[in-house]
């Protein structure tokens, strides 16, 4: 439990919430609630218990960008010394699945911390986009390189640039996040999901995660040897004993991420 998040587990401890909290601001992220929520996803990265880890903001907000009245008040020096956006570098070193539940507001720093998630489920109010352009600024906390990713440059351009915000059905539709579900059902769909993954192989799940991640980064034949040689290590896992021994038996695989 930090000042600005609430923290709890799901589905007998195998489920790691982080809620934002921080409602009257639209869940603006200054610089202590990132360094909570880093924090906290390293703890459940390293709890053996948790498989899959969830970020959720609350049905107004998941989070309105950085805290620009904390921002406005920094000088590029201040920002050079301090660094305070290399925090952002310890979301991408998660081992385990994170899944980003939105409703409401995912804009500027709000949505790069949704992107920073591998997975993003939105409830059909969420908006998402980056309005730092009309601040007479830029996002800076990944937003130019994950969104250019994720959609294409014309596309990311067109966000950033105009600043406008999209409806979670375009977000959809650009392929940038990946389920929209009516607001009251985001909650348990967000843990039926999660649930799902969580019963998964969880050395399967890791080794996927960073084969899938190293996708964009490595030349094809790189990545190919890459895929191979974490199949190969799968073969070391009770898991895929389990798994195999499971199909043969015509049975429900119990994985225990061994
Ligand atoms: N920083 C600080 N405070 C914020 C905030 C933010 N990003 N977003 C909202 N708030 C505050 C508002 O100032 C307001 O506070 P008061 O009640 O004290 O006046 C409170 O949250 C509620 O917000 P609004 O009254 O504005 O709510 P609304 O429904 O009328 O509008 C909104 C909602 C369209 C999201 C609007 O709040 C807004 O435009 N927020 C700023 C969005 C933005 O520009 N984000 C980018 C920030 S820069 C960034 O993120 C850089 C980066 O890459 C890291």
């Amino acid at each position: 439990m930090g000042k600005f998040i609430n923290v709890r587990t799901e589905a007998e401890g195998t489920i790691g919430v982080i809620e934002l909290n921080r409602p009257k601001r639209l869940n603006a992220l200054n610089r202590k609630m990132i360094e909570e929520i880093a924090s906290q996803m390293e703890a459940f990265d390293n709890d053996p218990r948790i498989r899959v880890i969830v970020l959720q903001g609350n049905e107004r907000a998941f989070a309105a960008g950085a805290d620009i009245e904390e921002m406005m008040k920094e000088s590029p020096l201040s920002f050079e010394l301090a660094d305070p956006f290399a925090i952002w570098d310890r979301f991408m070193s998660v081992n385990k699945p994170v899944i980003a539940s939105v409703s409401g507001f995912a804009l500027g720093g709000g949505f790069e911390l949704a992107l920073h998630c591998d997975l993003i489920i939105a409830a059909e109010n969420a908006q998402f986009g980056f309005p730092e352009v009309n601040l007479g600024v830029m996002p800076g906390a990944g937003g130019t390189q994950l969104l250019t990713r994720s959609i294409g440059k014309r596309k990311a351009l067109e966000l950033i640039w105009l600043g406008e915000h999209i409806s979670a059905e375009v977000a959809l539709e650009l392929g940038v996040i990946n389920w929209v579900v009516a607001p009251e059902i985001i909650e348990e769909e967000t843990m039926r999901l999660a649930g799902k993954l969580a019963d998964q192989a969880p050395i399967a799940v890791r080794l996927i995660k960073e084969a899938v991640g190293k996708a964009e980064d490595l030349p094809l034949q790189d990545g190919l040897t890459l895929e191979r040689k974490n199949f190969y290590l799968t073969f070391d896992s009770a898991d895929q004993k389990e798994g195999m021994q499971a199909f043969i038996e015509k049975r429900a695989a119990h994985f225990k991420g061994e």
